[in-house]
């Protein structure tokens, strides 16, 4: 299509002037194919947290698109990524989701690769290959890395800008993000291990619910009855004691880029408010990180961010921080993966009623999650069938009363916020979405099987 002038998705499938969106870019298979192309292979994708890989050596996996890779530590401390997928044959080549190892040593026919991702170790070199095999050309294939904050993204194409320029104006809330709660950038750590899960759903479902659906939250009634904050008092979140009596604006905030953020500005005259009585040391402890945090960011502390979506498919959740991928498994399945972090010098009591927050909130078996698969899983069957697919979803709420740059001048960048309830933030996501879609495909190069 784009070859003829003419846009497939901007204007066409997804019209966010009339504020209509196909159904069809939920359950098509052809653009789902095209996805994997046009927006995996092309963008920044979350693979891991440095905590998880703290030693020379370590490593992970993770997953990019469809694609296992190895997120790991080489002997020298350096961060990379590889497609975990032999040059031979294919094979996975590490078959553990984590471990400490120097080397990589391929099942199928024992082809060794180094933790640098070097060709290392050929079986019968000489008696089979004659020592007619150039190694140098057949290690195994190394993405891009970038460690923001000790948040480590990859990317397969040369020509994506930066990590800190893809993020754009995100990173003034993405960096609140990655501040400790006394407001500094020390060192998360992610406990336990990566929780993974299928949902029948299209893995856009959460990212955009994620980046800005304060819509929703009828849905959660019942969760926010039974009291899930670590407060213990009080709603399912950790800012729910105290929001009434502190927060002037509730944010959605969209960027240029198509990432989201969602939160909270609080008035200039708001105090900290105590939420852990019931435990001295966690009290002092956040009362501590409140006071620091103030002397530290000053007006700039009034932002409390809830979380938001980096373009295309990670959310990130603040208060209960974890981090929640939206991986591609065909149309109509995400298999999320989702990570938690706590401060890693905090106290362990601290780091338990953490832990015990997030197994209620979060995750598998976290209530609120429950509550959004229940709707995305019934929101895709409800993009399938033969007549309801006939009819475009509705995302015109707020159209036309984006309000660029308010209420404050430091909420950084070329940003619109609009207070209370906006569908403006998941316009502008499908609207980076349909721009990315519309680019032409990938060419792959003729004879890649002589290099
Ligand atoms: S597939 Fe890995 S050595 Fe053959
Ligand atoms: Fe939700």
């Amino acid at each position: 299509m784009s070859g003829s002038g003419a846009r497939r998705y901007t204007g066409g499938l997804v019209n966010l002037d009339k504020g209509r969106i196909s159904r069809e870019i939920f359950t098509s298979q052809s653009i789902y194919d095209d996805e994997l192309e046009r927006i995996f292979a092309r963008s920044w994708l979350f693979v891991g947290h440095e905590s998880h890989v703290p030693e020379p050596g370590d490593y992970m996996l993770g997953r990019m698109g469809e694609e296992s890779v190895i997120f790991n530590r080489d002997r020298h401390g350096r961060l990379h990524v590889f497609l975990n997928n032999c040059r031979h044959r294919g094979m996975r080549v590490c078959r553990y989701d984590s471990g400490n190892s120097r080397k990589f040593a391929c099942p199928f026919h024992a082809w060794v690769f180094s933790d640098e991702g070097e060709l290392i170790g050929v079986p019968k070199l000489e008696s089979g290959y004659h020592n007619d095999l150039d190694r140098s050309q057949w290690g195994l294939i190394e993405a891009r890395v970038a460690s923001y904050h000790g948040y480590v993204f990859a990317c397969w194409d040369e020509e994506t800008p930066a990590f800190e320029d893809y993020l754009g104006d995100l990173r003034f809330y993405f960096d609140d993000y990655c501040e400790l709660p006394d407001g500094t950038h020390g060192d998360w750590e992610a406990f336990g291990g990566v929780f993974k899960w299928k949902v029948p759903c299209n893995w856009k479902f959460g990212a955009e619910n994620f980046g800005g659906d304060y819509y929703h939250n009828p849905s959660h009634a019942s969760v926010d009855a039974v009291v899930l904050s670590p407060a213990g008092t009080k709603g399912r979140h950790t800012y729910d004691t105290v929001s009434k009596t502190r927060a002037v604006h509730k944010l959605n905030i969209l960027t240029q880029e198509g990432h989201n953020a969602r939160g909270e500005l609080f008035k200039d005259d708001y105090d900290y408010v105590p939420t852990y009585q019931e435990m001295a040391v966690v009290e002092d402890y956040f009362r501590d990180c409140y006071a620091k945090r103030q002397a530290k960011l000053g007006e700039k502390a009034r932002w409390y961010g809830h979380g938001g979506t980096i373009f295309p498919n990670v959310s990130y959740s603040n208060g209960v921080q974890s981090m929640g991928t939206w991986h591609p498994s065909g149309p109509h399945e995400t298999e999320i993966w989702r990570i938690f972090l706590a401060p890693k010098a905090a106290p362990d009591e601290v780091k338990n009623v953490l832990r015990h927050y997030v197994i209620r909130y979060q995750g598998p078996s976290g209530l609120t999650e429950q509550d959004d698969m229940e709707n995305w899983s019934s929101a895709h069957e409800g993009a399938r069938g033969t007549i309801a697919k006939r009819h475009d979803f509705h995302y015109g709420m707020g159209i036309g009363h984006e309000r660029k740059g308010w209420p404050v001048s430091w909420l950084g960048g070329e940003i619109y916020a609009t207070e209370d309830v906006s569908e403006q933030n998941q316009r502008a996501y499908y609207g980076r979405w349909a721009r990315d879609m519309d680019r032409p495909p990938f060419q792959r190069k003729p004879l890649q099987a002589a290099e």
